[in-house]
């Protein structure tokens, strides 16, 4: 699948229904304004939507010994995990970028651990989406299936 590029106000690309859209956009949205970004003044919201229909939202949360911070996306789906939800059908992020930016190659490979071919949408303060999925995004991952059994 082509990463497809939506005027705003158009989502005739999206598969997750318009309920479940609508409240990952106001729960990521919600998120990102909680961000915690005072080194990098990039604040980035994700909602995750599960495959029992439970919405998990996070925001990248930052440290000022760099490294230990967290994406945005890895916290929503932590979140979600620790709940229990192990399988993921749909992630949105939020930035204020144009494009909207799309998922780092960390998240891609931990969306991926529960979500393989979840689908990603990518969105910004404009309105402008990108709607892709896990396999354009991650093709030939990595997943516990490769491992040797135990
Ligand atoms: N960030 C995310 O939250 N998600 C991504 O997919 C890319 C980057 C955060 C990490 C850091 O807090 C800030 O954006 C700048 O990289």
């Amino acid at each position: 699948m082509t990463p497809t590029e939506i005027k705003a106000g158009s989502a005739s690309d999206i598969k997750v229904d318009d309920v479940n859209l609508g409240f990952l956009l106001v729960a990521a949205t919600d998120a990102r304004s909680r961000a915690y970004a005072p080194y990098s003044a990039f604040p980035v919201g994700a909602a995750v939507l599960t495959e029992s229909g439970a919405i998990y939202s996070g925001c990248n949360v930052e440290s000022a010994s760099y490294p230990l911070g967290c994406c945005a996306e890895r916290v929503a789906i932590y979140k979600a995990v620790s709940d229990g939800h192990k399988r993921i059908t749909c992630v949105l992020v939020i930035t204020d970028t144009t494009p909207p930016a799309a998922p780092c190659g960390g998240c891609r490979q931990v969306i991926y651990e529960f979500g393989p071919e979840a689908e990603v949408i990518c969105t910004n303060l404009a309105g402008n989406v990108r709607v892709t999925d896990m396999p354009t995004l991650l093709p030939f991952g990595f997943g516990g299936s490769e491992l040797p059994p135990r």
